[in-house]
């Protein structure tokens, strides 16, 4: 027995991460020479090397292979960029996030109450909601919408004050677009829990609205990122895209100035707009909710991480809507609620004008549709590589996160 067991141990020792010798490196595109970068495309084209995690106007975040950092580096002095390492060795980073989680996951079961001491399952997601519609039948109503490619049910939570009053107006929330941003599953989850239980605090908010939530979209890829430290930073959903690699971009998927701008045509491309709009089941589950509540949608809210930004429309061209003043003052909203709580400083403002344009996202998509407040937050970055806030940054981060919320909301309320 103990040989087998330390022979386990050596194998598990040897085997190592797909991420071993990674480097995560933060670029700064502030004070650089006119006319000087980097070339993402290049880099992007080059994805067995490199993979470009994030960027804006300010950073980007770049994870580099440990064959390719000598050419980087000469790329990054090429064109007399500063930066930063944020990470070493990110395959020992992902390895211990991922020990940690498996120790938490034993720690503290699924008992009838999600708490904030860890990152939960999608299967233990729709059972808390489930188990929400039960204890609470007049407020609380579970509909299955849809099943994701792999076969997960996705299902959403309607939130009402019990009145029984119909057609209400409508505030649409939805998380878990992308795989690796489980820090917005989980502020979702916060929210759901907060609207139910502690719902005297958010009568106001209920009055005159129903909340509906969908509090992971990319069930598939989501559970993708928690078998493995190697699958952690998985983005796309888990449908076959070719013949060598698999998923879409679910927030380049929508039918709106579809794969225009800021998306990829290469279905190995982490920004894959896919084959054609609404080519997966998880799109098309959010596609049917925006319109099946349009008339009555006041904001649909779509929760990402990372970068603290609140961004509205548009996202895929450098314009702005007319009613763009309204945009921006409820966004302002919950950037100042945040900002009063707890100091953390989010930025408002369009996706194009704040980050970049990405066309073919759920947030055009529903403004388009009718929905007049829409926005995607990307909650603050947390972790070494910024996707991954260590468990004890939940609570703190949803919190926050719900604070902001509510403010959006209050104005909404106001509003219209
Ligand atoms: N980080 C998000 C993404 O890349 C931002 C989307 C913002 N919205 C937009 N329409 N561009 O999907
Ligand atoms: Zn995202």
């Amino acid at each position: 027995w103990v040989a087998v067991y330390s022979y386990a141990i050596a194998l598990s020792f040897a085997k190592g991460t797909l991420y071993d010798g990674f480097k995560m490196y933060e670029v700064f595109m502030m004070d650089r020479p006119a006319g000087r970068g980097l070339d993402y495309s290049t880099l992007e084209n080059n994805n067995s090397y490199y993979e470009v995690f994030s960027r804006n106007g300010v950073a980007a975040h770049i994870l580099v292979h440990p064959d390719a950092q000598p050419d980087f580096l000469n790329l990054l002095d090429a064109n007399t960029m500063n930066y930063k390492i944020v990470h070493n060795d990110v395959g020992l980073w992902l390895q211990s996030d991922f020990e940690m989680n498996q120790k938490l996951r034993n720690l503290y079961p699924y008992q009838g109450k999600l708490g904030t001491e860890r990152y939960y399952s999608h299967a233990e997601i729709n059972q808390f909601i489930e188990d929400l519609a039960k204890q609470n039948p007049t407020r609380v109503e579970v509909k299955t919408v849809g099943k994701s490619f792999e076969g997960r049910w996705l299902k959403t939570i309607r939130i009402t004050n019990g009145d029984g009053r119909a057609n209400k107006n409508v505030i649409l929330v939805d998380g878990g677009f992308h795989a690796r941003e489980w820090i917005s599953p989980a502020a979702v989850v916060y929210g759901i829990n907060e609207l139910v239980n502690n719902y005297e605090a958010h009568a106001q908010l209920l009055q005159d609205y129903d909340w509906v939530i969908l509090p992971v979209v990319n069930a598939d890829g989501y559970e993708y990122t928690q078998i493995s430290p190697d699958t952690r930073m998985w983005r796309k959903t888990r449908q076959p895209s070719s013949a060598d690699c698999i998923g879409i971009d679910p927030n380049r998927n929508f039918d709106f100035h579809w794969n225009e701008s800021g998306a990829s045509s290469d279905p190995c491309n982490d920004e894959y707009a896919g084959p054609k709009p609404f080519s997966e089941p998880e799109t098309i589950v959010v596609r049917d909710l925006i319109h099946s509540l349009a008339a009555r949608g006041k904001m649909y809210l779509t929760v990402h991480s990372f970068g603290s930004y609140i961004l509205y429309p548009w996202g895929y061209i450098d314009l702005l809507p007319d009613t763009w003043k309204d945009l921006d003052e409820v966004g302002r909203a919950g950037r100042d609620a945040i900002k009063a709580a707890t100091g953390t400083v989010y930025k408002v403002g369009s996706s194009t004008q704040l980050l970049y344009p990405a066309a073919g996202a759920s947030d055009d998509y529903a403004f388009n549709a009718g929905f007049p407040i829409s926005f995607t937050m990307e909650l603050p970055a947390g972790g070494d590589i910024h996707f991954d806030p260590p468990p004890a940054d939940i609570d703190r981060l949803v919190k926050e996160t719900w604070v902001g919320i509510v403010a959006m909301a209050q104005k909404v309320v106001k509003m219209y």
